[in-house]
């Protein structure tokens, strides 16, 4: 299977709970039009929306929950 310019399609990962690694570099366009770019081998997007460097993962998946009241 080949992408639109002929390579390999990129491979996403998903991690149960946890982010979605893609292979970089990247550039993520937030819903609110907001431009982030990594250069990184591997970029971990956020999944959980918990993460305070939104869109990328900060590992705050793995941070307890805050009991609603
Ligand atoms: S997936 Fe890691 S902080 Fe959201």
């Amino acid at each position: 299977m080949e992408g639109l310019a002929g390579e390999e399609p990129r491979v996403v990962r998903l991690v149960r709970g946890g982010p979605a690694l893609v292979e970089g570099p990247v550039r993520i366009v937030a819903e609110d039009g907001e431009e982030v770019e990594s250069d990184r081998f591997v970029v971990a997007i956020c999944r959980c929306r918990r993460s305070e460097r939104y869109p990328l993962c900060d590992t705050g998946h793995r941070r307890p929950r805050r009991d609603p009241r």
